[in-house]
Formats: structure tokens, C-alpha cells, sequence
């Protein structure tokens, strides 16, 4: 997939043009979960909605992602500071090890190849902090064709496969909103950094 060329030429239907619904009830229902002095990571934020919606609630934010236009677009207006960096999420770990208390993810994992998955699930393990939690929004697609995408086939047992071992999933639940369409193809899951290596 050729991630500059999508935004280059406005093929970005991920692009709802505002933050994750489901992002937004949860920050109005646990107003501390991105409190003040918390760090989070957004890998593949794309345009940045959301993260301006965690940083608004108190995080301190970076948000990576590998095309500089999509950065760009969320540099104009970016009041709370986020760090909007230009990163390839696999090689995160290799500067920032055990840095942040949190990850925000959405439509991230299942944007990527799925053979990289396992890589994935093993950089946002060694970004956190011990006990750090990775919240997401998932795309969840079981029906799609096995290898055909992105999005990848996703659902809830491929989430609890790949993520399983090295986090505790603590739940996984349907969102109360949704952006228009995807009603019950986004599952909402809080997961927690295991104390182990592989
Ligand atoms: C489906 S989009 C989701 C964007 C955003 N999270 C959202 O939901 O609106 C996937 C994003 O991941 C980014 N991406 C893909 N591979 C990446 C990588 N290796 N490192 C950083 N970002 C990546 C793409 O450029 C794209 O912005």
C-alpha cells in the first residue's frame, strides 16, 4: 500500500474528517484515563483528530504516522502542543523503549500487512511503560476476503490472538457511537502491558 500516494490523491475514505466517536464518549465517561502528565502514543494518526482530542483531555501526545502531508494537515492547528512526528511505527522502540503510559489505536492494526502483525503488537508491548494500557478502536471486518486489503480481515478473536500474550485484554465491548456506517464493525478494547518478555 502506498500510503503517500493515497493522501496525495484524496483517497482516504478512513478519513471521517473529525475524531473517533467511540474516543469521544470515552473521554466524557473516564475524564482522568488521559489526565495531565500522561504520555500517549497514536501510531498511524493520519490526520490527527484524535490525537487533538487526547491532548485536549490533558495527554502529552505524539503522534506518528509515515506520510508528512497527513502531519502536516494536523500541525496547522494544534493549540495542545502534540508532537506530530514523521515515523515508521516499527521502529518506534528504537528510541522511545518503555516511554509512554498509554497508546491510542485506531485502524491501524488492521491498515497493516498481516504479516507484520505479530512485529506490531511486539513494538506498542516495549513502548509502554510497565502496566501501560493500549486503548483502541478496531476495525472489525471478519467477512472480508483472507488477504485482500487494507483493511485487513479483522475481528475480535484475531485481536485476542495477536494481542493475548503479551497484554491483558481487560475488556472488549461494542462502542456506544460509531462514525456513521460502521455500526458493528468497531470493537472498543482496553488492554494492558503483561510484565513478561516473549
Ligand atoms: C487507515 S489509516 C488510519 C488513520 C487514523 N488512525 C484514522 O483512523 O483516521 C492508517 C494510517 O497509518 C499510517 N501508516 C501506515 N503504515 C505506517 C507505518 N509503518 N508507520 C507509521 N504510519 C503508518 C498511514 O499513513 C495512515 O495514515
Amino acid at each position: 500500500m502506498d500510503w503517500h500516494e493515497r493522501y496525495q490523491v484524496g483517497d482516504t475514505p478512513w478519513d471521517k474528517g473529525i475524531a473517533a466517536p467511540a474516543l469521544v464518549d470515552f473521554i466524557s465517561e473516564h475524564a482522568d484515563f488521559f489526565s495531565s502528565g500522561k504520555k500517549f502514543l497514536v501510531p498511524g494518526c493520519g490526520r490527527g483528530y484524535d490525537a487533538k482530542v487526547i491532548a485536549r483531555a490533558g495527554g502529552q501526545v505524539l503522534a506518528a504516522d509515515i506520510v508528512e502531508e497527513a502531519l502536516e494537515f494536523g500541525r496547522r492547528d494544534n493549540p495542545d502542543g502534540i508532537d506530530f512526528r514523521c515515523l515508521d511505527i516499527f521502529k518506534i522502540s528504537e528510541r522511545w523503549d518503555v516511554s509512554f503510559d498509554g497508546v491510542w489505536e485506531h485502524t491501524c492494526f488492521c491498515a497493516i500487512e498481516p504479516e507484520v502483525r505479530e512485529a506490531y503488537v511486539e513494538v506498542m508491548w516495549r513502548i509502554l511503560k510497565p502496566g501501560g494500557t493500549l486503548l483502541g478502536v478496531f476495525f472489525t471486518n471478519p467477512d472480508m476476503p483472507e488477504g485482500e486489503g487494507p483493511p485487513y480481515k479483522t475481528g475480535v478473536d484475531v485481536i485476542e490472538r495477536y494481542f493475548g500474550e503479551l497484554f491483558e485484554i481487560e475488556w472488549i465491548r461494542e462502542p456506544s457511537s460509531y462514525y456513521p456506517g460502521r455500526e458493528g464493525r468497531e470493537h472498543l478494547v482496553l488492554m494492558r502491558k503483561r510484565g513478561f518478555h516473549r
